[in-house]
């Protein structure tokens, strides 16, 4: 059984991870209004696994028997048009959710919340693999340039991002 205190913060979180969904989405559309619909698939895919993330949340309070609530998403907020400082955001904002997660590990640890700690190792470990991500691509646009036939080539390997569930949903 969960301590209120981690059920309130665990859905604090999930709130957060819809929110990380919202944001990639927002991002996905505008990428896809600038012509970037490789980039914009990738966002797209991101926002899934967002989702995923909230209802892995969602699930495990369940299993514990702790209500889920819903707060208020708040809108996205992003200013970038340009694709370098966009996924510059994107690690940021990865950075951010990385600390964010690293609160509830470190409340298990002091309320000696076993299962929480082992469920929450696996967030840990997924955050490194979201930050090191938006640092790769971050590492492509040095690479190739933030313009031109750089980010031509850019926008079709992201667009390359296999989706774990489909995109198209008009094709369903
Ligand atoms: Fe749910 Fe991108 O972390």
């Amino acid at each position: 059984m969960l301590s209120q205190k981690m059920a309130d913060r665990i859905n604090l979180q999930i709130n957060r991870e819809i929110y990380s969904a919202y944001l990639y989405l927002a991002m996905a559309a505008k990428m896809n209004e600038l012509g970037y619909t490789g980039i914009g698939k990738w966002l797209t895919v991101q926002y899934h696994e967002e989702m995923f993330h909230a209802m892995k949340f969602v699930g495990y309070l369940q299993d514990q028997s702790a209500v889920v609530t819903f707060a208020r998403i708040e809108a996205p907020e992003f200013k970038e048009k340009d694709v370098k400082p966009l996924f510059q955001h994107v690690l940021s904002h990865e950075q951010a959710v990385s600390a964010s997660i690293r609160e509830i590990m470190d409340l298990a640890i002091a309320e000696k919340d076993y299962a929480t700690q082992t469920f929450v190792q696996w967030y840990i470990n997924e955050q490194v693999e979201e930050e090191k991500s938006a640092a790769e691509i971050l590492q492509s646009i040095d690479l190739v340039g933030n313009a031109g036939q750089g980010l031509f080539l850019l926008n079709t390997e992201l667009g390359k991002r296999d989706p774990s569930v489909p995109l198209d949903f008009n094709k369903i």
